[in-house]
């Protein structure tokens, strides 16, 4: 690709793993996604978590009516799965227009997790169920517990619980969230076509060093955590590769400011604000900006037997500040790179 190249046009794309939460929140995040994304698989994972398709619903219209006036955002609901999810639940949430995948949290992985699954396989049956109505499962994949070095969960739950779970249900539609290590870009590029990954931009830019090194940096702080250079670098192929199945999900998970910069600071990066310039500037660094449309904008509509996008945006080479902080009070959020520059903007942004 052209080294000099300054402006760079996509089919609009979409996110496929996204946080907006509720209330105040909601209203300072959901216009930075609405800007650039057309539509977003909206994660359940609200407090009390989004477990039924009415409450799927009802949600969506919280998302609707806090977009801007002329935007044509799309949220894309999910079900948060639980040990007592009834199989009717999946049925109905296959025959929802408004609902397309159900999320699975192990219990204590991650933020409001938990309500998630405790035995993953006491919960085989619904993944049968899933399998016969071809909705997606998505998986948040480490295992959880106090025994487990928090760098070796995402592949433990690779080794113990993925191989099986595909094993068991060959036509089962999977996507394995939010990507870290080597050994899940390895376990999703042996799997058959029904397997799919997203990968975040902070997986794609920043190795642990970015979160330890030097000082405790809280917002680098998400899970997965960030992994050492190899893992990095492994990911960046897999996004950069023109393989199908890896395609975007920023993970973008905002939480105010004042409960990330804290003793038992929350996991989650905020990268809403500016998720396609960060994919940008990866994908410049492997020189391959030449793959970032089929990852942003193709291969993730693909997968959810979803019509491509037709519209387009652009970007173009132009040095921006990224501001210290969005939103008010106690809302307020600090953006991942705050106060520092970035190279690709969003036209007309
Ligand atoms: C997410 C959140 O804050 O909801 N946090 C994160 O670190 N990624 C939850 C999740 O996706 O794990
Ligand atoms: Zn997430």
């Amino acid at each position: 690709m052209d080294a000099s190249l300054t402006r760079l046009t996509l089919t609009r794309p979409d996110d496929w793993h996204l946080h907006v939460r509720s209330g105040s929140l909601l209203k300072s995040v959901i216009a930075h996604s609405a800007r650039q994304f057309a539509r977003a698989i909206v994660m359940p994972n609200l407090k009390p978590p989004v477990t039924t398709v009415a409450q799927a619903l009802q949600y969506r219209e919280e998302i609707l009516s806090a977009l801007p006036a002329e935007s044509n955002f799309q949220p894309l609901m999910t079900l948060y799965l639980t040990a007592d999810t009834p199989p009717t639940q999946i049925q109905q949430a296959a025959e929802s227009e408004h609902v397309y995948a159900i999320k699975l949290y192990p219990a204590g992985a991650t933020t409001n997790s938990a309500a998630g699954v405790g035995d993953i396989r006491a919960v085989y049956p619904l993944f049968e169920t899933m399998q016969r109505y071809q909705l997606p499962l998505l998986i948040h994949g480490e295992v959880t517990g106090e025994q487990y070095d928090i760098f070796d969960r995402e592949k433990l739950f690779v080794d113990n619980h993925l191989s099986e779970i595909v094993r068991q249900f060959p036509e089962l539609r999977l996507v394995v969230e939010h990507l870290t290590t080597a050994d899940a870009v390895q376990f999703v590029s042996a799997a058959g076509p029904n397997v799919a990954a997203t990968i975040t931009p902070q997986h794609l830019l920043y190795n642990r060093n970015a979160l330890l090194a030097g000082g405790i940096r809280p917002h680098y702080y998400c899970l997965p955590v960030l992994k050492r250079e190899q893992h990095r670098q492994t990911l960046l192929a897999a996004a950069t590769s023109g393989n199908p199945k890896f395609f975007l999900g920023t993970d973008s998970a905002p939480h105010p400011t004042h409960l990330k910069e804290n003793a038992c600071g929350c996991a989650g990066c905020y990268s809403a604000h500016a998720a396609l310039e960060l994919y940008a500037e990866a994908f410049e660094q492997a020189r391959a900006l030449d793959k970032l449309e089929g990852f942003a904008s193709f291969y993730g509509a693909d997968f959810y037997r979803l019509p491509r996008n037709t519209d387009r945006i652009t970007l173009q080479k132009q040095t921006w500040t990224v501001p210290d902080r969005y939103g008010e009070g106690e809302a307020s959020i600090t953006p991942l790179r705050a106060g520092e520059q970035l190279t690709w903007q969003l036209e007309n942004a």
